[in-house]
């Protein structure tokens, strides 16, 4: 299938994508303002051919480079409005605070054409998936809206124990420095920002280098929806803006989904990290162990989507291959195969599976990749892999890995299938042990006597570990997390409600509690009640 570069009247209309108005766009303080600064051009990975020019990418618009003072202004923003946790959103009624996101939710959903058009031209996930992100973060929210009500309801009670009465309750953390990454621009974003809003945090959302289009047919619903100061975005270069901003020390929580070299810069950016709450999702590089009674067929299946859905581009992605010995050539061929086969497109078109790559230079460093494993014996095993023009990658099988190979521990995230063949199972739990991450993991088998002990081996250095099935996050009322230096802390719709809040409590001793039965009667404060929420 070669590489398409169209030319636009080829694009079906009610697909293209026009230069977006209002890039410069930013919101600050509950106003929306336009920067005059210095902007980078926003462009598309997918790259058109006008008349007998050279392929270009497609100009989308122009994004604020913001300065540090600018984003400074977005951090005094969130400050006033945490306003020493005496402010209006921190110390809202439960009640308060889910009407508002409920009414954010429902201003968005009239954004999903604008929004998944976005995410469609500015990373190249094929329209199906853009929607499907945007979809999902839409129940993310609702779900969240119910997971909250249900811990406001069991905070409605009193505990007693060693002649101590006490209320205990979920309250806000403080000022949220929130960044999401380009390949889940909208969902992994607001699957860190809606928890952090709602239980009471103001928020800075620092907007990603590729993938920040989308969130900007947003603006008008986040001012529209919440007090002023509640959310705020920035957007340039990261060591300036979000820089500047850690350096403040003014932030209590940081929640970062990106590489964990831009993590420990923010984190040790901030003069005090002792005092900062970090929620992280970092890097992965998750195995796939095809044991000598797997079913070779589920496995391709999962292998190929595992690895490839998306073009690679996914933290929980299947990054690396090992399958024994005794069934070795046959899982390669056989998944070579359907590499081979696997439909490149544009992200509009319908079955696409492959897609360019918005990365800039992304197509020469995983060739480098490729071609440090080949220079050191390994083979590219299908029809084409690893060719590339422009933003396009033909997705590449190569076997033969080992550890001398920088695809061996290179988090590629990309269209490259590194395969190895092993032995004995001491080889993948060494493999898993000496791994920087510790996200999750694949295995394929059907003898219970192998994958059991297997799993006992591994669970305690990874957290998830998929059973015949190809790794992944959702759905999202499971725990998603790492260890090492994959994840701190955990997310799924209910534990991101705990990660940006903290037990607080009002005690009060046995028999002299008059006045806590006063304040209850006379509803004299927000933290101290019994109403339910339903
Ligand atoms: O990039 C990391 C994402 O959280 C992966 O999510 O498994 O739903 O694609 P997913």
């Amino acid at each position: 299938m070669p590489f398409s570069f169209p030319s636009p009247p080829t694009i079906p209309a009610r697909h293209f994508q026009p230069v977006f108005e209002g890039s410069r766009r930013f919101l600050v303080d509950g106003e929306i303002r336009t920067w005059g600064g210095h902007c980078s051009a926003v462009e598309s990975c997918v790259m058109l051919r006008e008349g007998s020019s050279e392929p270009r990418r497609h100009l989308l618009g122009e994004l604020p480079q913001h300065d540090a003072e600018t984003a400074l202004e977005g951090l005094e923003g969130a400050v006033r409005a945490w306003d020493r946790g005496r402010g209006e959103w921190p110390t809202m009624e439960v009640r308060g605070r889910l009407e508002a996101v409920r009414r954010f939710a429902s201003a968005m959903k009239e954004r999903r054409e604008a929004c998944a058009r976005l995410i469609m031209w500015e990373i190249g996930k094929t329209l199906k998936d853009a929607e499907k992100e945007f979809d999902r973060t839409v129940e993310y929210i609702e779900a969240t809206l119910q997971a909250l009500k249900e811990l406001d309801r069991a905070g409605n009670r009193f505990s007693i124990d060693g002649g101590i009465v006490g209320m205990i309750r979920r309250a806000p953390l403080g000022v949220t420095l929130c960044l999401g990454p380009f390949n889940y621009p909208l969902n992994e974003t607001f699957a860190t920002l809606i928890p952090a809003i709602i239980m009471g945090n103001p928020v800075v959302m620092k907007l990603p280098r590729y993938g920040a289009l989308c969130v900007l047919p947003l603006l008008e619903a986040f001012r529209d929806s919440f007090p002023r100061g509640v959310v705020n975005t920035v957007s340039g270069d990261g060591a300036t803006t979000a820089g500047a901003i850690q350096k403040s020390g003014k932030v209590d929580v940081l929640a970062f989904i990106g590489s964990s070299r831009a993590a420990d810069a923010l984190k040790l950016g901030h003069p005090a990290p002792h005092r900062l709450r970090c929620i992280t999702g970092l890097g992965a590089k998750n195995p796939a162990f095809v044991l000598p009674d797997a079913d070779l067929d589920l496995a391709v299946a999962e292998c190929l989507s595992g690895a490839l859905s998306f073009n690679g581009q996914r933290c929980t992605a299947l990054k690396h291959l090992f399958v024994h010995r005794s069934l070795a050539d046959a899982f390669v061929s056989r998944l070579a195969d359907a590499v081979s086969r696997l439909p490149l497109g544009l992200p509009w078109e319908d079955g696409a599976r492959i897609t360019p790559l918005p990365e800039h230079g992304k197509p020469d460093r995983l060739r480098g990749l490729v071609e440090d494993a080949v220079s050191k014996g390994a083979r590219i095993v299908n029809a084409g892999g690893a060719e590339h023009r422009g933003t396009w990658f033909r997705p590449a099988v190569v076997a033969g890995v080992t550890s001398a190979m920088q695809l061996w521990s290179v988090e590629q995230f990309g269209p490259v299938v590194p395969v190895s063949v092993y032995d004995g199972e001491e080889e993948l739990f060494d493999y898993v042990v000496q791994s920087p991450y510790g996200q999750q993991a694949s295995i394929f088998g059907r003898d219970a006597a192998r994958v059991g002990p297997l799993v006992d081996a591994m669970m305690n250095q990874l957290c998830r570990i998929n059973l015949n099935a190809a790794c992944q996050r959702g759905p999202d009322s499971f725990p998603f997390t790492g260890r090492k230096g994959s994840a701190e802390g955990t997310l799924s719709v209910s534990d991101a409600l705990r990660a940006f809040s903290i037990r607080a409590m009002v005690a009060a001793k046995e028999g002299s509690e008059q006045v806590v039965s006063e304040i209850l009667m006379k509803r004299t404060s927000r933290f101290l009640r019994t109403d339910f929420i339903f």
